[in-house]
């Protein structure tokens, strides 16, 4: 698959292309996730269009065609999983201190709400790597970071991180460490090995 640069994926100033993901809002409370593919959705008319754009229907409606960005990619998500919303997510960026170029590890990935946010934060020299132990949900993340273009910041993997702790070769590498998981002190004596 074509990688995209993170940073202008990550931009609000581009302009729609074939097979980027939109969200489509209507209102507040009505908004969707939409893969803007040239001929199967009939949405060739978005193409070269700025984010932003106010497109009409025929029927004279009216929608915004939005950028994915983390905090509207969490209302739209398809839920796994309970999630983090972002209130909570911001709290949890600032006192984590995450910035560009950091290596954050993250455990469950569950619906991926977080590691969305955490990615962008990282972005674009840093990387998450995040870890599940339900092989499908963590496969379900891998796809949805492949549809919002935050692959080359993510690495998804199985792993129990209660029973077996983060990888080693992430000892003393970590610039934080991010645990949503229902035993999380389980994992914290591997947490402070990940630490640098
Ligand atoms: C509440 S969800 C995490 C939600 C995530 N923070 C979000 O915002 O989308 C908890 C996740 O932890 C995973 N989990 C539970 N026990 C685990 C373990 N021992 N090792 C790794 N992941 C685990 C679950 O499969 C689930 O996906």
């Amino acid at each position: 698959m074509l990688e995209i640069d993170p940073a202008k994926k990550l931009s609000f100033n581009r302009l729609i292309s074939n097979a980027d993901l939109v969200i489509v809002y209507e209102r507040h409370d009505n908004m969707k996730a939409v893969t803007n593919r040239f001929g199967v959705f009939k949405h060739s008319e978005w193409i070269g269009k700025p984010l932003g754009s106010k497109v009409f229907s025929n029927k004279g409606g009216f929608v915004y065609l939005l950028a994915p960005t983390p905090e509207l990619w969490t209302l739209v998500l398809s839920h796994r999983t309970q999630i983090l919303y972002i209130a909570d997510i911001s709290f949890a960026i600032m006192y984590l201190e995450d910035v560009p170029g950091c290596l954050v590890l993250e455990s469950g990935t569950g619906s991926g709400s977080l590691t969305t946010s955490l990615a962008r934060a990282v972005a674009p020299t840093g990387h998450v790597h995040t870890f599940d132990f339900h092989e499908q949900r963590a496969g379900s993340a891998r796809d949805d970071f492949e549809r919002t273009g935050l692959s080359s910041l993510i690495s998804v993997r199985v792993r129990d991180i209660q029973g077996g702790g983060f990888p080693n070769e992430f000892a003393g590498l970590a610039d934080a460490v991010f645990l949503d998981l229902p035993q999380p002190w389980l994992a914290i004596p591997s947490a402070e090995k990940m630490l640098k």
